[in-house]
Order: structure tokens, then sequence, then C-alpha cells
């Protein structure tokens, strides 16, 4: 079993271009840039765009491409009828990912054969764009609705990350909190080849179309190792209640041998170079919000299970309470990762469709010794 590399760790499995991910200096690059530069200075509309064309945009480009997605903001009526037919308490990225197969099926209808699926590049920067624009009104919706009140219409006048929070909350926000999710946003966009990004790079690598590789890129985002940590998080902050009960929630935790969400990283084994930058958004809420027992909770959890174990907190850490103080729903977090991740994904299906090699690894076979059916007796005969 010497060669098989479980969960594919230390496999370098291809070239990409759009980030690089350097664990020794603890360094992410978007197409070259700092994503601590990016998420300070940038909209998220800037990184999508630099994500998907390799160059932060002119201010003419940045002009197209914000007139294009603000023109299909809206909720679309078939997706908010698909969506109300699903059950209140279906998890949110059921909707995501139900809403992302609808607007896939009628984008791609008349195709006719899965040999005219997978587009051209002006087909597929397309698709992505109409996806980008269209998640925060279905995210937005899926939070309203359980909450039993109406969509708020989108608007046109507000920057992506303002709109958004219009949309969920149906009022403006103020510019410490747009700026704070503004900076998650661009923090969750990109990590070259987790989880969710690989997945929409083997859908892709069977010249299946963009719609199918995003919905398979969801399935795998909801999982607690990957995505739905960041809720996950919230539900252990509920679970242990306040600063001074970590010790002893933790002693039991670890005894359960469980894992404690929010920590620990497939690549970083010695912190995430994410989490200073959310970590300060982070601090921001608390402040704006005046809710210092957050940070009591955070900071404590964080130091005890850095002392026990060595292992450092993950994006999601800070992104699970920074989502909780700004008002979302705590099953609506990783849904917001989508939105932010399908800029990373259809950037990798772009790459991946323009450098194409079917991905299909190989086994090692640890099953039954050959055998044949001349000796099996079927179960009726044995009475
Ligand atoms: N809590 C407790 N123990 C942990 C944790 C944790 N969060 N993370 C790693 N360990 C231990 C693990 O039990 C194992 O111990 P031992 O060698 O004694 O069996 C050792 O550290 C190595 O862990 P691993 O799970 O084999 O390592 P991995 O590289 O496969 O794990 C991970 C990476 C993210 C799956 C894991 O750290 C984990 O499950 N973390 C909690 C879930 C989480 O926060 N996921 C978000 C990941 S980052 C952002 C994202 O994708 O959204």
């Amino acid at each position: 079993m010497s060669d098989v590399k479980k969960g594919l760790a230390g496999v370098v499995a291809d070239v990409t271009a759009v980030s690089k991910v350097d664990p020794e200096t603890n360094t992410l690059l978007y197409r070259g840039y700092p994503v601590q530069e990016l998420a300070a200075t940038q909209p998220f509309e800037s990184v999508a765009y630099l994500l998907w064309h390799g160059e932060l945009p002119a201010a003419g480009q940045l002009d197209e491409q914000r007139a294009a997605e603000r023109a299909q903001r809206a909720l679309d009526p078939d997706v908010r009828t698909l969506l109300d037919m699903l059950p209140l308490d279906a998890h949110p990225m059921d909707d995501v990912r139900t809403a992302v197969s609808l607007l896939g099926a009628r984008e791609l209808a008349g195709t006719g054969s899965v040999l005219d699926a997978s587009g051209s590049v002006e087909d597929n920067l397309r698709r992505s764009l109409t996806l980008f624009a269209a998640l925060p009104a279905i995210v937005a919706y899926g939070q309203r609705r359980r909450r039993g009140l109406e969509p708020v219409p989108a608007r046109d006048d507000l920057d992506y990350a303002a709109n958004f929070l219009w949309m969920t909350f149906g009022e403006e926000s103020d510019p410490v909190v747009v700026d704070a999710f503004n900076r998650s946003m661009i923090l969750y966009a990109e990590h070259s080849f987790n989880a969710s990004t690989f997945t929409a790079r083997v859908v892709t690598s069977t010249l299946s179309d963009l719609y199918s590789a995003v919905v398979a890129a969801i399935g795998a985002l909801k999982g607690p190792l990957h995505g739905g940590a960041n809720e996950a998080v919230m539900r252990v902050f509920d679970e242990i209640g306040d600063a001074s009960q970590v010790p002893a929630w933790l002693d039991t935790a670890l005894a359960q041998k469980r894992k404690i969400m929010g920590f620990g990283h497939r690549v970083y084994k010695r912190g995430d170079s994410r989490v200073p930058t959310m970590k300060t958004a982070l601090d921001s809420l608390v402040a704006h919000y005046d809710r210092p027992d957050v940070l009591e909770l955070y900071s404590a959890l964080e130091s005890e299970f850095v002392a026990r174990k060595g292992i450092y907190p993950n994006l999601d850490y800070p992104s699970g309470p920074a989502y909780n103080l700004i008002g979302f729903d705590t099953a609506t977090f990783t849904p917001l990762f989508v939105a932010a991740r399908v800029t990373g994904w259809t950037a990798h299906i772009l790459e991946q469709a323009a450098s194409n090699a079917l991905i299909r690894p190989m086994s090692q076979y640890d099953g039954a010794a050959e055998r044949h059916v001349d000796g099996y007796v079927p179960l009726a005969d044995e009475l």
C-alpha cells in the first residue's frame, strides 16, 4: 500500500495560474497578488474579474462587468418558485445546489447533445458572471423565506457586498459591516486545489458543463471538513456558551476524540494565511456591535486548543462568529462561502477546460481474492 496517497495528501495533480498557496511562508496569492492586499483595497467584483481574466480590471472593464452583474442580480421568478417547493427545514446549501441546477438546465436547454454542453470560453465567462450575480439573491432569499419574509428587490446603485446585505436584511448596512463582509468574500474566493475546486475540475475534465461542475462543487463544499466548517464553528460556540466553559468543554470534546471545527488544515500546518485578515474584520464587527463576549470566547478556545494540540485556526474560525454578528442565520454561512468561491471554481473550470486531461486516478485493489459463481449458494437454496 506504500504508493497509495490516501486523501491525495501531498499529490500535485496539475499546474494552475489561478492562485499560489505556500504553507512555508504562509502566503496566498491570487494571480500573484497577496490576498491580504486585495481584501484591504478591492471590491469583491474586482477580485472576481482578476480570478477570471488574470489581471485586475481597468476602470472601463470593471464598469462593463458591473453593468452585466447588476442586470442579473434580481431573484429569478422560476428560481423562487422552485425554492418555495423545498421544505423550510431543508439545508440552505440544498437550496443553492438546486437553484444552480435549474439555472444550468435552463441556460443549456437546446444544446441537444452532451457533446455541445461544455461551451466556449466566452460562454463560460458569461455563465460564471451569471452565477456570481445570481447567488446573492438565492442565498438572501433562503434566509428570508425561513424567517417568513418576502424577498427584497436588488439595488443597482450598491456594490456587490452592500447589495448582498441589503437583499438579506432589507436595510443598508453600516460601512464597517460592508467592509468586513467584502473582505470575507475575497478571502473565501479561491484556494487552489481544495476539495470543492478539485471536484469542479474533475467534472470539467469529462467535458461536462460549467453548471454541473458548480453543482458538484457545492456538494463537496457542504461537508464540515470543508466549507461546512464555518457553520460548525458557530454551533460549537453555541454549545460552549461562554469563555469560562472552554476548558471543561474541551476536556470532554477531546476525550470523545471530536474534531474541533475551525481548526487544522491539510496544507497549512502553522496557521492559515487568511486568518489574520479575517480576525481583523471580526474585531471591527465586535467593536461595532459592542460584543466583547464573542471575542472572549474566540480567544479562550483558540489559546486553549492551540496550547493543548498545537493545531491552529483556519479561515472558518473567525468567519463563523463574524457572520453571526452581521445577522446571518448559522445554516446560511456555507451558502455565503458558495457565493464567494463560485469565482474561484469558475476560474479553475476555465483553466481546466483550456488545458484538459481527463482526471482519472488509479486505485489499489484490497477486496476479496478472485472467486467464481459456481461456488455461490443462493439464499433460497440454503433454507
Ligand atoms: N480537531 C482535533 N484534532 C484535529 C483537528 C481538529 N480540528 N484537525 C486535525 N486534528 C488531528 C487529527 O485528529 C489527527 O490526529 P492523529 O494524528 O492523532 O490521528 C491529526 O491532527 C491530523 O489530522 P488529519 O485530519 O489527519 O489531517 P488532515 O490534513 O486530513 O485534516 C482537516 C485537515 C481540515 C480535515 C482537519 O484539520 C479537520 O477536520 N478540521 C476541522 C474541520 C475544519 O475546520 N475544516 C475547515 C478546513 S479549512 C477551510 C475550508 O476548507 O473551509
